[in-house]
């Protein structure tokens, strides 16, 4: 079995088992950030610099299939148009448009997410997909104005080695993921995670032109609150125990 993620993208199709009828969840989340993004691109995002030649790009990391990445994509180009608006500038005289890239690992189901993108006049924007890691370069240089990510950075690169490792201190034995109960497992997650952090704010760095914006949407602990002490926790650790159950029934 791969330990690494990327052979693993959201269940395809349309049926009742794909991403499409299974993302409610992190579309609650993505809506309950919806206020502090609008702040933020209202105060941070440098329109002067950011609407060269009238194209306005925006990427979203790990897109997968919809629907919640559409939602993303208009609400961010709602946003800037009423920036502009408010500015009125005299670039805003000229119309903008807007170029959506959709990145996801090259085995998400890019035809499903094209196929059931939203129609033009609704859909304001000139679709574009990106197959490739976001752990690495996936855009040229300076090229976006506003990147976006939701649920996608907890997908480490790989498994740490250690963690799968018998004869490691930080072997998982009897878990899944890592619930934070052992001090060993929590440590080498922690130095996978951080490794896997840099390399994606740094490519992120150089695909963003100066004065852009990169929005990063997760779920989060607070500081001395474990995993295993919350329902998401709890939940995981209840559907890895039903799985080490299977796992050893064909032993
Ligand atoms: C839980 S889904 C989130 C989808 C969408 N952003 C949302 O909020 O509904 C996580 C997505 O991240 C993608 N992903 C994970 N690791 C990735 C990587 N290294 N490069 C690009 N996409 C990745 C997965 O394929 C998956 O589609």
């Amino acid at each position: 079995m791969s330990t690494s993620s990327h052979m693993y993208p959201m269940s395809s199709g349309h049926d009742q088992h794909s991403y499409i009828h299974n993302s409610s969840y992190q579309k609650a989340a993505i809506s309950s950030a919806v206020e502090k993004t609008r702040r933020c691109i209202f105060e941070k995002l440098d329109l002067q610099l950011s609407s060269d030649f009238g194209t306005f790009r925006i990427a979203d990391f790990g897109c997968s299939i919809g629907p919640n990445t559409f939602h993303v994509a208009q609400s961010i180009i709602d946003t800037v148009k009423s920036k502009r608006l408010e500015e009125s500038t005299e670039n805003s005289l000229v119309p903008l448009e807007f170029q959506v890239f959709f990145n996801d690992q090259p085995t998400n189901d890019f035809n499903t997410l094209f196929r059931t993108q939203p129609l033009s006049p609704e859909r304001e924007y000139f679709s574009v997909g990106v197959p490739g890691s976001f752990y690495g370069r996936v855009l040229p240089r300076n090229s976006i104005h506003i990147g976006h990510t939701s649920y996608t950075t907890h997908w480490l690169s790989k498994v740490p080695d250690n963690v799968c490792d018998k004869k490691s201190m930080a072997w998982n034995k009897n878990y899944i993921q890592c619930n934070n109960l052992l001090e060993e497992v929590t440590k080498a997650y922690k130095v996978q995670f951080i490794k896997d952090m840099e390399i994606f704010l740094d490519a992120r760095a150089e695909e963003l032109v100066p004065g852009g914006l990169m929005i990063v949407i997760g779920e989060c602990l607070p500081d001395g609150v474990s995993l295993y002490e919350t329902w998401q926790g709890y939940v995981m650790d209840t559907i890895g125990d039903c799985l080490m159950d299977m796992a050893k029934s064909v032993r």
